[in-house]
């Protein structure tokens, strides 16, 4: 047992209170990660509003990367001691069907982490001080000084990528780069439409970039973040604001649209945005999350006239076990502008500060530093 400082949600609408919690030892297949970067991350966002809901209290964070300290009985060795590890936020059994069928992000131990607020096996390694109960978000907790996560959720950081890089990567980069590479099909010299210029969305464009597609159009409400976009590969950029976005997504498409169109906020009108944007046969891809009551209602004759798709992917649709390593190694060979996405460095107790300036519009991901 250990004490660590830990930013504590106990009620939505409350900003997060840093304070000492309790960290209980890792059990079988666990281990103990002193964390040295983590991302803020729209998702957390939701769980404050209540938009989303988890079991409470809770430590907040889900995009965390740190060095492994300890390592718990019967664990499989992929992980050591000293090694440098960045965290997910979907373990994966390796025995569930959907392990299995090669689909580890809808993993069982998913739902058994949002129905418990513990780690795969459902139980917790969070207390208070006084022994009452804490949980884990999404089996990270990552907005305090150090963790207990299955070893299953942990991928080696390889040397040369740093803390908050591989912090961003396991999940904003994968989630945006991963609809790209595992949903996403045929990109290459073909138009793709990344709604919503945030971290996710700057890495499906990023991702867009990188395999080929073109023209890569970016939709935002914010100059400075489609600037950021046009950085990172978006040849075309629209402020929705000033302009209606799918009017001028079929102008920069010859009046076609887009074969496939990601949406990377989590709101339904920008959904109706991409379904309106997409080409007949094309495709809308769901990236964003949205509070959980968010319904999308889709005009029926777009899907059937037109033949068009709406369809969800979650963190990428990845392996995190194959795609974050290629994400790094792209990383490292400087194919991926990764320190390009980083926004302040923050203190993890200004957390409350983080996500103020998240909402007021702060460009880049922002990091917080225990
Ligand atoms: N039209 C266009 N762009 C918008 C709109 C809108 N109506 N509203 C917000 N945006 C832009 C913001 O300007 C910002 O650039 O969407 C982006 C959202 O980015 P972030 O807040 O950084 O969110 P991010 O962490 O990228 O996550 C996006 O994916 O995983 C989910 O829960 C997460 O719902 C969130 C979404
Ligand atoms: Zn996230
Ligand atoms: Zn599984």
């Amino acid at each position: 047992m250990t004490t660590v400082r830990a930013a504590v949600l106990r009620a939505p609408g409350t900003p997060p209170t840093v304070e000492d919690v309790e960290l209980a030892d890792p059990r079988d297949g666990e281990i103990l990660v002193r964390i040295e970067a983590a991302g803020v991350c729209h998702s957390d966002y939701h769980y404050m509003t209540g938009g989303l809901t988890a079991p409470l209290p809770l430590v907040l964070g889900h995009e965390g990367a740190g060095i492994v300290e300890a390592v718990g009985p019967r664990a499989s060795g992929r992980i050591k001691v000293g090694d440098r590890v960045a965290l997910l936020w979907r373990p994966r059994c390796g025995v569930c069907e959907a392990c299995v069928s090669g689909n580890p992000v809808l993993c069982e131990l998913g739902r058994v982490q949002a129905a418990t607020g513990g780690l795969p096996d459902g139980t917790s390694r969070l207390s208070f001080a006084d022994g009452s109960e804490l949980h884990h978000l999404m089996g990270v907790s990552c907005f305090a000084e150090r963790v207990v996560v299955n070893e299953n959720a942990a991928v080696v950081v390889p040397d040369g990528v740093p803390p908050e890089i591989a912090a961003i990567s396991a999940c904003a980069v994968i989630t945006g780069v991963g609809a790209v590479w595992n949903v996403v099909e045929k990109a290459a010299g073909r138009p793709l439409l990344v709604i919503g210029a945030g971290g996710v969305g700057l890495s499906a464009i990023m991702g867009a970039a990188l395999t080929g597609a073109h023209p890569v159009v970016a939709v935002d409400i914010d100059d400075e973040k489609l600037e950021l976009a046009r950085e990172f590969g978006a040849t075309v950029t629209i402020n929705s604001r000033q302009a209606d976005a799918a009017a001028e997504v079929l102008a920069a498409t010859g009046g076609r649209g887009v074969p496939w169109a990601i949406e990377a906020i989590g709101r339904p009108a920008t959904l109706r945005q991409a379904l309106d944007a997409t080409a007949a046969g094309g495709t809308v891809v769901a990236v964003g999350l949205g509070a959980a009551d968010t319904e999308f209602p889709v005009p029926l004759n777009q899907l059937v006239q037109r033949q068009k798709r709406v369809v969800g992917s979650l963190y990428g649709s990845s392996n995190p076990l194959i795609d974050l390593p290629r994400i790094f190694a792209l990383y490292l060979a400087g194919r991926l502008p990764l320190d390009r996405l980083l926004g302040e460095r923050m203190p993890l107790s200004e957390v409350a500060t983080a996500y103020e300036h998240l909402v007021a519009g702060a460009v880049g991901r922002g990091i917080l530093v225990p």
